[in-house]
């Protein structure tokens, strides 16, 4: 047997980043260094205790004392799909309330997994229509209802309430998307009686994507229980996963599948760090630095893409200019000053800039830095800058 040659790879260097985009976003220097801590097996006390221990605090930013709390191995998607195939069975209806592009991928995976998906469309760029919503769920015999809580691809901050009150109609069960909000947006899932809860470690979270947290309601733990067919994926499983994570703190492990040791480190720490900083002053934090940069984007003449009562703070979405090329001005961004700042998605490719504010990212000196090298960058693409955006946002500031 010949074997080829070793290829000579040059040792990775990656560059220090200002992480502005749609995720991930930057990442704490103290979640960087446990991340360089010592593996440990997956079944060994440490980890055990550090399972307990991250169950502990996803429970405190979903806001929920649900037993069946946990970080799926695998990015957001994983959550996306882990709810779909656990709560759905095939043939099974489902109201999807699709106003952006994670709805659309919601519907993908429901078909995929057999069900029956029911289409609510709604304009990208704003919330939900809810009388569309309501008549779906009522003309249908779905027992869930589907929407995105923060819609990344247009930077919709979507309320929880008013669809509860749909599926409360027939006792339904709802499922919402954190990925986008989950540790800056209060997701109140006891509050809202949400069901099923999946969401992303990359966002306000600030630890690096790989896990997805998710959360299920006692009832939809009781509708997964009665199933009359398996769950489709063995991997995400809710029955098996429950075996490894224990429904209680304390209770036995079996293996299930090797969890992500350094990975759920990284978790542990940045959870650990929102809940130092707690939920209401993060909160608070990332609605600041958000409207200082709204401040900013408007007074250099530019406009949002959303009304302001449906804005996110974690993700603004900028309409770009008339002339303006999107790529150019990123290229820019990127090359003359580290900053990523993401595209547009889908109907608003073109359209927008997704500009990220999540987790360790949302501070005044990034939201400052950015508005002058964006100015700096449309000059030099032509666009006529009406004022200054860093003295609009250091004004916020000021009076803020
Ligand atoms: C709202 C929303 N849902 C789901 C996902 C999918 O997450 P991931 O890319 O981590 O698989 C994303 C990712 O950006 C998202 O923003």
């Amino acid at each position: 047997m010949t074997i080829a040659d070793a290829p000579a790879i040059a040792q990775l260097n990656p560059p220090r980043r200002i992480l502005l985009g749609p995720g991930p976003s930057p990442v704490d220097d103290r979640v960087l260094r446990v991340m360089s801590a010592p593996l440990v097996g997956h079944l060994d006390p440490l980890f055990v205790r550090t399972m307990d221990e991250v169950q502990e605090l996803l429970r405190y930013v979903f806001e929920t004392n649900n037993r069946l709390t946990i970080p799926v191995s695998g990015t957001g998607s994983a959550g996306m799909e882990a709810a779909v195939v656990n709560l759905l069975e095939p043939g099974e209806e489902i109201v999807i309330c699709i106003n952006g592009y994670f709805g659309e991928r919601l519907s993908e995976m429901a078909l995929r997994a057999g069900a029956k998906p029911i289409r609510v469309e709604c304009e990208w760029g704003g919330p939900v229509d809810l009388e569309k919503a309501r008549k779906a769920w009522r003309e249908s015999n779905a027992r869930v209802l589907f929407a995105v809580h923060a819609e990344t691809s247009t930077g919709v901050l979507q309320q929880i309430a008013p669809l509860r009150e749909i599926v409360d109609e027939r006792d339904g069960f709802l499922m919402i998307d954190a990925v986008t909000s989950i540790g800056a947006h209060s997701i109140g899932v006891d509050r809202n009686r949400v069901d099923a809860c999946y969401a992303g470690t990359q966002k306000a979270l600030s630890c690096p994507p790989g896990l997805a947290p998710v959360t299920f309601s006692d009832r939809a733990v009781e509708k997964i229980k009665s199933r009359k067919t398996k769950v489709g994926s063995w991997y995400l499983d809710t029955n098996l996963l429950t075996a490894y994570w224990g429904e209680t703190s304390g209770g036995a492990r079996a293996y299930h599948h090797t969890a992500p040791i350094t990975m759920n480190y990284a978790l542990h720490e940045a959870l650990r760090i929102v809940a130092e900083e707690g939920l209401e002053n993060r909160a608070k934090r990332h609605e600041r630095n958000h409207r200082a940069l709204v401040a900013g984007v408007e007074a250099m003449g530019m406009k949002m893409a959303v009304a302001p009562e449906h804005r996110l703070w974690t993700l603004n979405t900028v309409a770009i200019p008339d002339g303006i090329d999107d790529a150019r001005v990123r290229n820019r961004l990127l090359n003359e000053f580290d900053i990523e700042v993401g595209g547009g998605l889908g109907v608003f490719k073109g359209k927008v800039w997704r500009v990220g504010l999540m987790g360790a990212g949302s501070t005044e000196n990034n939201v400052l830095l950015l508005l002058g090298a964006l100015e700096k960058c449309l000059r030099d693409e032509g666009f006529k800058v009406k004022d200054s955006g860093v003295s609009a946002a250091a004004a916020f500031y000021a009076g803020n």
